[in-house]
C-alpha cells in the first residue's frame, strides 16, 4: 500500500492520545483508508519529559523545521493549543501544500476566515473537528449534512469543566471554590481554570460555530461573556423551586441579517434536554429551517474522545488523497454579519437582591422597573436575617429588554434600603 506521513505537534493529553491510537489502530485504519498512516516526527517542547506512551525511536523532535518543512509529513496534525506558535505553524504548514488537521479553538475563533482561504487557495484541507466538543461529531454536520439548512440559532453546552461544576453545585449543594477543586482533583479544570470559569473557552468555541452555522465571523469582543464564578448554592436553590436548572449556556442566533452571540450562565427550564446535560458532558443543540432542532450530546475532552475527531479528520485526508479527490470542505463564509448588542436582548430575568427587611422595599424596587416596562412575574421572600435586618428577594421579571433592566440594577443599587444586588440571570426560554 502506498504511504501517507502525518507530522503531530504536541504530545501532551490529545496528542498522546492520537499517538496512542496511530500505534494501535494503524493497521486496521490503513486498512479502512486503503493507504498507510505513518507517523513520521513528533514535535514537543520538552523531549525529556515522561509520556504516557513509548514512541519508536528517532521520532520526537523539538524543531518544527522537522515537520514544516519535510516532504515526508503531507498532512500536519497540531495540538499544541495557544494562538502562537500555532497559528505560524498552521499558516507555514498550508503555504508548503500541507493539509493541516486541529483541535485549536483559539486559532480557528482568531484567524479561521484567513486560514480558510489560505486552505482554499493552496488547495488542501484544514479540518478542525475536535476543536468544538471533543469526540462529538459537530463541526462535520455543520459543514456537510445540515448544509441545506438555514441555521437560525445554537444554544450550546460546550465546556465540560464548567458543567462539572455547576452540575455538583446543583445536585450536591457544594459551594463553587469545592466544586472547582474537585473538578481540578479529576483532571477536567487546569490549575488554572480561567479560561474555563470565565467563559473564554466557550466564546472560541461559540466564535467557531458561529462561522460555520452562520457563515460569517463574529469578532471575539462582540461576544459578551459572563463566567460562573458569581453563582451561589442558593441560586441553583431558587432555580430548583421555580423549575430551573443552571447551565453555562453558548447562544448563537442568526435574526433579520444580524447575529447576537453571547455566553453567560442561564436558567433553563428543567424538563429540557439541555437541563438534563449532567456532569462533563457537552450538549449542543442546533436549530435549522428545515431539520428543526438537533441536538448533540457527548464528551468534549479527554484524550480517547478527541483523538476519535482528530483521527476522523486524518482519515478523512487520507481518504481523499488516495482517491486523487480535490478537497471538498472549505468554508465559504459571507460577508461579515452586524452582531447584534447585548443591551437589545430580550429575555426574562431572574434577580436576587439583598435588602433592608422592612416595609415598602419591595414598592420602591417594584417603581423602578414599572418605570422601565419591566413586568414582575413573581417575589420570593427569603432568607430573613433578623439580627442585620436584612432580607432575600428574588424577583422573576417577564420579558423584558436588556437595556432596560441594566438601567433599572444601576438605580435598585443606589437605593438605601438595597445592601446587594446579588446576582442577575437571564432566562433561556424553550
Ligand atoms: P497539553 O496537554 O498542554 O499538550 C500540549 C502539547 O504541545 C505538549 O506536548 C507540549 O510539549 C506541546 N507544545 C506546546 N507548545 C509547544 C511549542 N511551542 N513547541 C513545541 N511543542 C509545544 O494540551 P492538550 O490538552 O493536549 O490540548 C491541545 C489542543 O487540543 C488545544 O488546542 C486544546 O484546546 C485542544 N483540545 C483539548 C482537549 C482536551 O481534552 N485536552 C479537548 C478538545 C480540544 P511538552 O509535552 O514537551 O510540554
Ligand atoms: N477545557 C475544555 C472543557 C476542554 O472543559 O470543556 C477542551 O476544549
Amino acid at each position: 500500500m502506498a504511504e501517507i506521513g502525518i507530522g503531530l505537534m504536541g504530545l501532551g493529553v490529545v496528542g498522546s492520545g492520537v499517538a496512542q491510537v496511530l500505534l494501535q489502530k494503524g493497521t486496521a485504519l490503513s486498512q479502512q483508508a486503503g493507504i498507510t498512516l505513518a507517523l513520521r516526527r513528533v514535535l514537543v517542547r520538552n523531549p525529556h519529559k515522561p509520556r504516557p506512551l513509548s514512541l519508536p525511536e528517532g521520532l520526537l523532535t523539538t524543531n518544527p523545521d522537522d515537520l514544516l518543512n519535510n516532504p515526508q509529513c503531507p498532512i500536519i496534525v497540531e495540538v499544541m493549543g495557544g494562538e502562537e506558535p500555532a497559528t505560524t505553524y498552521i499558516r507555514r504548514a498550508l503555504e508548503a501544500g500541507k493539509h493541516v488537521v486541529t483541535a485549536n479553538k483559539e486559532v480557528i475563533a482568531k484567524h479561521g476566515p484567513h486560514l480558510f482561504r489560505l486552505a482554499q487557495q493552496r488547495q488542501v484541507y484544514l479540518l478542525f473537528e475536535a476543536s468544538v466538543g471533543g469526540g462529538i461529531p459537530l463541526i462535520g454536520p455543520l459543514q456537510r449534512d445540515l448544509l441545506a439548512n438555514d441555521i437560525l440559532s445554537i444554544r450550546a453546552i460546550i465546556n465540560g469543566t464548567t458543567n462539572y461544576i455547576l452540575t455538583r453545585m446543583a445536585r450536591d449543594g457544594v459551594d463553587y471554590h469545592t466544586a472547582l477543586q474537585e473538578a481540578q482533583a479529576k483532571g477536567y479544570a487546569e490549575p488554572d481554570p480561567t479560561n474555563d470559569v470565565e467563559g473564554i473557552d466557550a466564546v472560541y468555541k461559540l466564535a467557531v460555530l458561529a462561522l460555520l452555522a452562520f457563515r460569517t465571523p463574529v469578532p471575539l469582543p462582540q461576544i459578551y461573556r459572563e463566567g460562573i464564578t458569581h453563582l451561589q448554592a442558593k441560586d441553583f436553590r431558587y432555580a430548583h423551586e421555580l423549575g430551573y436548572e443552571i447551565k453555562l449556556l453558548a447562544i448563537g442566533r442568526k435574526e433579520n441579517g444580524t447575529v447576537q452571540a453571547r455566553v453567560h450562565p442561564a436558567f433553563v427550564p428543567s424538563h429540557t434536554l439541555l437541563a438534563k446535560v449532567d456532569g462533563a458532558y457537552n450538549a449542543i443543540e442546533v436549530q435549522g429551517d428545515l431539520v428543526g432542532r438537533v441536538v448533540f450530546h457527548g464528551l468534549g475532552a479527554g484524550p480517547a474522545p478527541t483523538s476519535s475527531a482528530v483521527v476522523n479528520d486524518i482519515l478523512t485526508i487520507a481518504r481523499s488523497v488516495k482517491a486523487q479527490a480535490r478537497p471538498l470542505s472549505w468554508v465559504n463564509l459571507h460577508t461579515a454579519l452586524p452582531v447584534r448588542p447585548l443591551h437589545d436582548l430580550t429575555t426574562q430575568y431572574y434577580l436576587r437582591l439583598n435588602v433592608a427587611d422592612r416595609p415598602g422595599v419591595l414598592a420602591q424596587i417594584a417603581h423602578i422597573l414599572g418605570d422601565l416596562s419591566i413586568s414582575i412575574a413573581s417575589v420570593i421572600q427569603k432568607d430573613a436575617d433578623p439580627s442585620a435586618g436584612t432580607a432575600e428577594i428574588v424577583i422573576m421579571t417577564h420579558p423584558a429588554r436588556e437595556g432596560a433592566m441594566q438601567e433599572a440594577l444601576g438605580l435598585i443599587r443606589r437605593l438605601p434600603v438595597v445592601r446587594e444586588v446579588s446576582n442577575l440571570i437571564r432566562v433561556e426560554a424553550e
